[in-house]
């Protein structure tokens, strides 16, 4: 559905992306993560046929973007990171005004209105004014007013950060529906926490530049097994620091009273099968658990491999 290949921008002197590649198949909620400044927006702005890029090539449902922005406008809606103020405006009014953007007026404007109200959970809302709103419906209204044409393709950027955790469940639970309905959308954070349990997939960006991308599941897992496993030993722990020492799946040890951390590059069979060396050997153990890293380290680590290394260290001593 979306291919971005070799992207770059240039502005003036600053390089905000170097070559960044994405890939979105139909019907993916893909969450687009990076640090402040990784180059999101100029992405999204790029993708939604606002910017052009220095070079490279973004291509949508099969079409180049850049050499047919009219037809790939319609196939594209965006949801920006600000939202304007609209003064003595009502919904309805906000969205027929769009919808007569697009071409849709009259009675068939105002239909377009109340279904895409519907989507996102905002119907019976017709007649509030815009202003009036909470931050989270004018979040989904924004999503509303994106929808208006029957896009295929959704980008939005930075569209969950600073809502509360209830306008947060509505939000995901209309962008699951949209993805179940056939739409492809794409959402950035900077916060990889605010996406992990709402999207199927993750971009992971860092200085302009696709770090990480795949299912969301499938990364989180991956990620899981470079965080430390924690040994809580009863007795006989020089016993068991001598035989960690010696394993070639074990790559460093921290000990702190009993409790011995290792990083252990083996699968759960080969835990097991650890565990086992230890207590045939004479070593109690009460207990052996491989650490869960909060996300935001995960996502530390992945953009900077030795601040994370040292804040997984904190974490387990
Ligand atoms: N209009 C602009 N002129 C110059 N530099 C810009 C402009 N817009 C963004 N940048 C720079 O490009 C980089 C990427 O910015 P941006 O795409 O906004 O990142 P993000 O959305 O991930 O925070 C940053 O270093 C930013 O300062
Ligand atoms: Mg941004």
């Amino acid at each position: 559905m979306l291919h971005v290949e070799n992207l770059y921008k240039k502005y003036d002197t600053v390089l905000a992306l170097d070559g960044l590649n994405m890939e979105i198949n139909k019907g993916e909620l893909y969450g687009f993560v990076g640090p402040n400044g990784a180059g999101k927006t100029t992405t999204i702005r790029i993708i939604a046929g606002l910017l052009s890029a220095t070079k490279g090539e973004v291509w949508i449902d099969g079409e180049r973007v850049e050499k047919n922005t009219k037809v790939l406008k319609s196939k594209i809606g965006y949801v920006p990171d600000f939202f304007g103020v609209y003064e003595n405006l009502t919904v309805m009014e906000y969205l027929e005004f769009y919808a007569s953007a697009y071409g849709i007026y009259g009675k068939d404007g105002s239909m377009r209105a109340s279904e895409v109200l519907d989507q996102v959970e905002l119907a019976n809302m017709e007649a509030r004014f815009v202003d009036e709103l909470s931050r989270g419906m004018q979040q989904r209204l924004c999503l509303a007013r994106a929808l208006i044409h029957r896009p295929m393709l959704l980008v939005m950027d930075e569209p969950a950060s600073g809502l509360d955790p209830g306008a947060r469940r509505i939000f995901k639970n209309v962008l699951r529906n949209l993805c179940m309905d056939g739409y492809t959308v794409l959402i950035s954070s900077h916060i990889l926490s605010e996406l992990a349990d709402m999207c199927s997939n993750v971009g992971i960006i860092n200085q302009g530049k696709m770090i990480l991308q795949g299912e969301m599941e499938e990364i989180m897992l991956s990620i899981d097994s470079s965080n430390p496993v924690v040994i809580t030993v009863y007795n006989q722990m020089d016993l068991a620091i001598e035989l960690l020492k010696s394993h070639p799946l074990v790559s460093r040890i921290s000990i702190d009273k009993n409790v011995i951390s290792i990083i252990f590059g083996g699968s759960k069979e080969e835990e097991a099968l650890l565990i086992r060396r230890m207590v045939d050997a004479g070593v109690m153990i009460t207990s052996f658990t491989r650490e869960h890293n909060s996300l935001e380290s995960v996502f530390f680590h992945l953009i900077d491999p030795e601040r994370g290394n040292s804040y997984a260290d904190e974490s387990c001593t």
